[in-house]
């Protein structure tokens, strides 16, 4: 692990460990406080479905949107709001950002990263691609706005099998970055020449395949949901791969009623949500010793907080800035993204490997 993703980690664990949990007397009048001022000054807010279910609840409540990366970006454009909260980690309200660079975007905790963004770094990105100056460089959209910005495409999991089989379609040969397992996936799924950047997710880089087909077997009337950038050995037991929406969407419609889910954990909330009458059990980690620190669930995530997003709103303070020719090259790439997605259906993802 590089030094910038340990340093931020540790960051973020000792945050989440200090922090008090509100009583639900705080946490009315928060959420009391907190919807005064977003009336006033037009506010919404655009969550993830891996942060605290408090703040999911609060979002759709006060008119906002609970949603998977891609989502997440095309509320922000298409909203009427004049300031946007982003709960989540800093490439969505990046991707916030760029795409209305007219609108105020804030974030409750400006040091929420992810892994993922952090172990590819600009300048060492951009010598990897010199090596290989044929190649159509895809990005995913947990990434920097800089790389967004070098790079041809932008995708998010729920379209990167349609994007990447549009480009194998046209002869492309591609660079794949940051999520190594991704990348796997794409290959396998589309066959297209890929050649991957070596980057992981800290929280599904940790789900085991050896555990999870002995819980698979003790289950086997369970299906078993994986989100892509799990190692290839998980996914190959997966019924379903697919982003946290499609996740979702999939639990919702199954005729079955037991799921093993192989994500954060801060998406069983919205599972609950949705397919109230079925049950939900978390894919295995190493997470059973006493050392263990990985416990499915996103640190990052974990750093957003409901009396946060007050005390920045009522300070105007941790304003998302994006320097204008970086944002203009990414927003290039973001919006062939979100064009590509209104011109094809999203692929179903049923396992295809
Ligand atoms: P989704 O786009 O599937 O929500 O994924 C975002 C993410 O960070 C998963 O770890
Ligand atoms: Fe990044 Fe993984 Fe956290 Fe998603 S769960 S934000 S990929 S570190």
């Amino acid at each position: 692990m590089n030094i910038s993703i340990e340093t931020s980690l540790e960051k973020a664990r000792k945050l989440n460990r200090l922090r008090s949990v509100p009583s639900d007397y705080e946490l009315e009048n928060v959420k009391k406080e907190l919807l005064a001022l977003m009336q006033k000054i037009n506010a919404q807010i655009v969550c993830h479905y891996y942060v605290d279910a408090a703040i999911q609840d609060f979002a759709i409540s006060s008119g906002g949107v609970v949603a998977d990366s891609l989502e997440m970006a095309r509320f922000g454009k298409e909203s009427n709001a004049e300031v946007l909260i982003v709960a989540g980690v800093r490439f969505m309200g990046e991707t916030a950002k760029i795409l209305s660079p007219d609108k105020k975007v804030i974030m409750p905790n400006l040091a929420a990263n992810c892994s993922l963004d952090l172990g590819c770094e600009i300048e060492s990105f951009k010598r990897f691609c010199s090596n290989h100056p044929n190649r159509t460089v895809v990005v995913y959209a947990n990434t920097s706005a800089e790389v967004k910005a070098f790079s041809d495409w932008v995708v998010t999991s729920s379209c990167a099998v349609s994007i990447i089989n549009y480009l194998k379609e046209n002869q492309q040969e591609i660079i794949f970055a940051p999520d190594m397992h991704l990348g796997d996936y794409l290959k396998k799924t589309t066959g297209a020449d890929i050649l991957n950047w070596d980057g992981h997710c800290v929280v599904h880089d940790e789900f085991k395949a050896f555990e999870l087909k002995e819980l698979k077997s003790r289950m086997p009337e369970a299906e078993v949901v994986i989100h892509p950038e799990s190692p290839a050995s998980v996914i190959e037991l997966a019924d379903f791969v697919g982003s946290t929406s499609q996740m979702i969407n999939f639990v919702a419609s199954s005729n079955k009623k037991k799921f093993i889910i192989g994500t954060d954990n801060g998406l069983i909330h919205m599972m609950k949500k949705k397919a109230p009458d079925k049950q939900f059990f978390e894919a295995p980690t190493a997470g059973n010793g006493a050392t263990c620190k990985s416990c499915a669930h996103c640190p990052w995530m974990e750093m957003n907080d409901l009396r946060d997003i007050l005390a920045v709103l009522r300070d105007g303070r941790n304003e998302i800035l994006v320097p204008k020719e970086i944002s203009y090259s990414a927003r290039k790439s973001i919006e062939k993204m979100l064009a590509f997605n209104q011109l094809k259906d999203v692929p179903k993802n049923r396992k295809t490997l």
